[in-house]
């Protein structure tokens, strides 16, 4: 094992386009920010750097639809993310961004250096060009009609009505989203970096070097690579970006997968414009990069291609990249805004940072994809912020203050079931250790978790209120023993839930933490006076998880209604065969749900004929029966009579039905009487 110095942890640079979600901070953040905490807990040197990723198309796009400037969106958001996220309690050493000077500068200058040896080759190639604005269109610039869905409005780069991938030249009927007008096929030239004469370096680089990876990037990186890899252009036609710094390059810009990742590499320099070099030069600096899956060739393949061409950085070590989290079984989607936000969440649960925290851990989509509900959320709080950890913390202080006044007692001789309980803990140090050495983050939380079982189940087993009353000697040691677990939880849970953690150090009035004293069982001496008590965790009710449920509920009508297109129209049909119909006016009887029939309601109908009529209908799941008694509704009075759960229907009656497929039933805009036609 090559021995290193200081730890550079990077998390992948948020695009400044939109907020940060939940599939974010699970796939990245909050991984990332365990991992550095742990590392400074652990007195190791660490550089923890993020920053906002400002270029590309889709920050174009949003500044024409809002009629801003790009640079007025990214600022937007950037400020945006930048708060949320130290809210939150990320805890990067810096967060900049990519449209400072500094950046521009690095992304320019590495740019240069490769462009003068060599490194790029110069092609030219046919690209979608607007004759009317006169410019070149991104893909996703380019409009039109999916050839596998028939949506009408299809990207050139994707279709999201079915979500399958496009090519612009794909579509039926494509138009330049800026102009309207048919784009046409022009030559331009850009700068290609050939990944293809990299691929044998870093095969065995992968390969062969790095067996450790992560099976999913492992394994995507290895398909890669059994392919053969393509010259990747490194330039676009664009008015957004760094500008390509060498001549006969007006209008181009750098691609902004080229410009982001030099990211890292400037918001470092921006902090230690001095010694940043160290951390991005030296073989004894790890560098770590914490990622999505959706961003693994460019951690794994392009990026460090570009580190090699260049020649003077070093490769990361290893990249842990998460898979996907889905949010309450659906894909999480920005456009959709089909998410939990964080900004959202920590103004609807204030002062609540770590029971998110402690969920996304808890679910992390390590190995596979993952599902967040509300639904786990409170369960996971409930049933193991509160039940578990908070209650044993709440019992053993409780009890301290009741029986000792506070003070921590001494521990006298122990028994067999004391000892027990001790080894149990003492291991969990290194195995917390190794579990997060492995990026094992889901595994190593569960581990301090079951510190807080141990000591819970400790309590239960012992029952110092019992035994108080005959033995107040033997009571001092268990809850001696039970206060150390304490102090211990609130070590290991530092790097997961570092607010509960500085709360929990408060009430017992330990003003430092010392990650390699964890597993010690003399972290607070007899007669230590404890701080006030007060509740670790809070149960989250139904109301509040129902609440944002509903939310959801109403972002998902509200999209339903957005892309709700009217039916096309039938065929025509003459005025006859309308008036064959016979519809009426009708008031409801009365009105009752069919038995075993969860969709039907059965109809009793005054249709001015002297007798009342029946009438089934399949509008259950949308009315309640009482609603309906004393209304006037349309019917159709002259279907022959059908027979439904042993009932004769006759007729039917008329609903309008929605975007979402719900039913609303029609009635007259005045008072009829019972039995006009309509017509
Ligand atoms: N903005 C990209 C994304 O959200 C990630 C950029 S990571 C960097 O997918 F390395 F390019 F900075
Ligand atoms: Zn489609």
């Amino acid at each position: 094992m090559k021995e290193f110095k200081r730890t550079l942890v990077t998390a992948a640079l948020p695009y400044a386009n939109g907020g940060v979600h939940i599939g974010h901070l699970a796939g990245v953040y909050v991984p990332a920010d365990i991992y550095a905490r742990y590392l400074r807990l652990k007195n190791r040197p660490v550089l923890f750097v993020c920053g906002s990723d400002e270029h590309g198309v889709p920050i174009t796009i949003r500044a024409r639809k809002e009629g801003i400037t790009p640079q007025q969106v990214v600022d937007r958001y950037h400020n945006i993310i930048k708060d949320s996220f130290r809210d939150f309690g990320i805890s990067f050493d810096i967060y900049s961004r990519t449209s400072s000077a500094t950046h521009r500068e690095t992304a320019s200058q590495f740019f240069k250096t490769l462009y003068d040896k060599g490194a790029f080759v110069e092609q030219e190639s046919e690209q979608l060009y607007d004759e009317e604005a006169k410019t070149f269109l991104a893909d996703r610039y380019i409009t039109g009609e999916c050839p596998h869905c028939h949506n009408e409005r299809a990207y050139g780069d994707q279709c999201e009505k079915c979500g399958r991938d496009l090519s612009p030249t794909e579509l039926i009927n494509p138009k330049s989203a800026i102009s309207g007008s048919t784009p046409v096929m022009k030559k331009t030239k850009h700068w290609y970096l050939p990944l293809n004469e990299h691929q044998e370096w870093l095969k065995k680089w992968i390969l062969e070097d790095h067996k450790e990876w992560r099976a999913n990037v492992y394994g995507q990186c290895k398909s890669w690579l059994d392919m053969d890899l393509k010259p990747r252009a490194v330039t676009r036609d664009l008015d957004w970006g760094i500008p390509v710094p060498v001549e006969g390059a007006e209008g181009k810009v750098l691609y902004v997968w080229f410009d982001a990742p030099i990211g890292y590499i400037s918001n470092t320099r921006e902090l230690l414009p001095e010694t940043w070099e160290t951390w991005w030069k030296s073989e004894d600096t790890r560098l770590i990069h914490f990622i999505g899956k959706d961003n693994i060739v460019f951690h794994c393949i392009v990026f460090p291609a570009m580190l090699k061409a260049e020649g003077s950085f070093i490769l990361p070590d290893n990249v842990p990249s998460n898979e996907f989290l889905n949010l309450e079984d659906d894909k999480i989607s920005t456009s959709r805004n089909w998410a939990v936000w964080l900004d959202e969440y920590l103004t609807d649960f204030p002062g609540k940072q770590d029971v998110l925290r402690y969920v996304l851990t808890a679910n992390a989509p390590e190995t596979k994809d993952n599902n967040f509900t509300w639904r786990d959320f409170q369960a996971r709080n409930n049933n193991e912020l509160v039940a578990v950890y908070g209650n044993f913390v709440n019992r053993a202080l409780v009890l301290t203050k009741k029986y000792f006044d506070g003070k921590v007692p001494a521990c006298g001789e122990l028994t067999e079931a004391d000892r027990a309980v001790i080894d149990e803990f003492k291991g969990v140090k290194d195995e917390v250790e190794r579990l997060l050495e492995a990026f094992r983050f889901r595994d190593a939380q569960k581990e301090a978790m079951n510190l807080a079982r141990i000591g819970n189940k400790y309590l239960a087993d012992s029952e110092p209120w019992k035994v108080f009353k005959t033995d107040a000697e033997r009571v001092k040691t268990i809850l001696n023993i039970a206060l150390q677990l304490v102090a211990n939880l609130s070590i290991a849970f530092e790097p997961f839930l570092p607010f509960s953690s500085a709360k929990l150090r408060t009430m017992l009035g330990m003003n430092s933490v010392e990650w390699n004293r964890l597993g010690a069982l003399d972290l607070l001496e007899a007669g230590h006076e404890l701080g006030e008590a007060a509740l670790l965790f809070e149960k989250i009710e139904d109301a509040v998880v129902e609440a944002q449920v509903q939310k959801l509920l109403d972002t998902k009508a509200a999209n339903e209604a957005a892309n709700y297109k009217a039916d096309p129209v039938k065929p025509e049909v003459t005025f006859e065969d309308f008036e064959k119909l016979d519809i009426r006016t009708g008031m409801v009887l009365s009105c009752e749900k069919v038995k075993k029939a969860d969709k039907l309601l059965c109809f009793s109908i005054d249709d001015g004929s002297g007798t009342p009529r029946t009438i089934v209908s399949g509008i259950a799941q949308y009315y309640q029966p009482e609603e309906l008694v004393g209304k006037t509704v349309c019917f159709i009075a002259n279907f022959p009579p059908r027979k439904l759960r042993g009932i004769d229907s006759q007729g039917m009656i008329l609903s309008a039905v929605n975007a979402d497929g719900s039913l609303c039933v029609i009635t007259p805009q005045r008072e009829v009487k019972p039995g006009s036609k309509v017509s």
